[in-house]
């Protein structure tokens, strides 16, 4: 197995949201979410543009303070953690636009983490050893970046610059960077959003083997439809709290749902 596994969590639930609240401004772009996550759950939530659902995610994985309310990361509260300490613990997110170095290949992003402050300082923090030890350190990570490669059927595109992928691609990759951080939850922001139809099935096939490999996961997705081939549980948001949740007929059948969509589900 390449990755961490959820089934040693120390609590009951792997992550509660606890009446979390975030605010632009004057602005509540989330009022008081609650929900909770199992180990080894996929859960879907959806939800109209600006519904907040990225920046709940946001909340999370720590790129966002909450003004109110509480996250619990396997018995570990997360307030006062920075984004790299979250995801040291095993939480991380991509972004609803993938955020790619673009003249990197491929594999140099991989090795690269996430391009921002946490990433980078993540990337150091593995590497930064006894310097007799870098080398050695470097050519596990190296392999290990080669794995998820070829685990996501990136290995022909190993020494492309990232500027030459493809949008669905360029989420494999932003897919893979999160995979080197051995999760054990995974927050993925719209990871269908402008790829084509076959790497859509491609990315689906990838995260349900990567669930049942033990990473539970919370996927972001507009279309309840395709959530509902992949999830057992939704929640649906709609200004910044959360309309309905439970199984996805269900969420779909909901009235308040089908006004949400305006009648169109699909
Ligand atoms: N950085 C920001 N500053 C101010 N308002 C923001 C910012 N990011 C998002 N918003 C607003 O917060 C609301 C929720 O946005 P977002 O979380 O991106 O929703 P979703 O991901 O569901 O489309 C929207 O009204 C959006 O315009
Ligand atoms: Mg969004």
């Amino acid at each position: 197995m390449l990755f961490r596994s959820t089934s040693t969590c120390a609590s009951e639930h792997l992550l509660a949201v606890e009446k979390v609240s975030c605010v632009y401004g004057g602005f509540k772009a989330v009022d008081s979410v609650s929900f909770e996550l199992q180990p080894r759950e996929l859960l879907g939530i959806a939800g109209t543009n600006g519904a907040g659902k990225s920046t709940l995610f946001a909340a999370i994985a720590g790129q966002q303070r909450a003004s109110a309310g509480k996250i619990i990361f396997d018995g570990t509260d997360l307030t006062a953690l920075e984004p790299y300490q979250r995801a040291r613990l095993g939480l991380v997110r991509t972004f609803q636009i993938p955020r790619e170095f673009k003249s990197l290949t491929v594999h140099e992003n991989l090795l690269a983490g996430a391009p921002n402050k946490e990433g980078e300082q993540l990337f150091a923090a593995l590497v930064n050893t006894q310097a007799r030890q870098q080398r050695e350190r470097e050519r596990e990570l190296s392999e290990k970046a080669d794995s998820v490669l070829e685990f996501l059927n990136l290995a022909k595109v190993r020494n492309v610059p990232a500027l030459n992928l493809s949008g669905g691609q360029k989420k494999l990759v932003e897919l893979g960077r999160v995979l080197m951080l051995e999760p054990r939850c995974i927050l993925l922001d719209e990871p269908f959003a402008g790829v084509n139809p076959v790497l859509i099935d491609q990315l689906s096939e990838h995260i349900v083997t990567l669930n049942q490999q033990g990473i539970a996961v919370i996927l972001i997705e507009h279309h309840l439809q395709a959530l509902k081939r992949l999830a057992k549980r939704l929640i649906v948001m709609d200004r910044g709290s959360i309309l309905a949740q439970g199984d996805p007929q269900s969420v779909l059948d909901n009235a308040q749902v089908q006004v949400a969509y305006m009648g169109g589900v699909a």
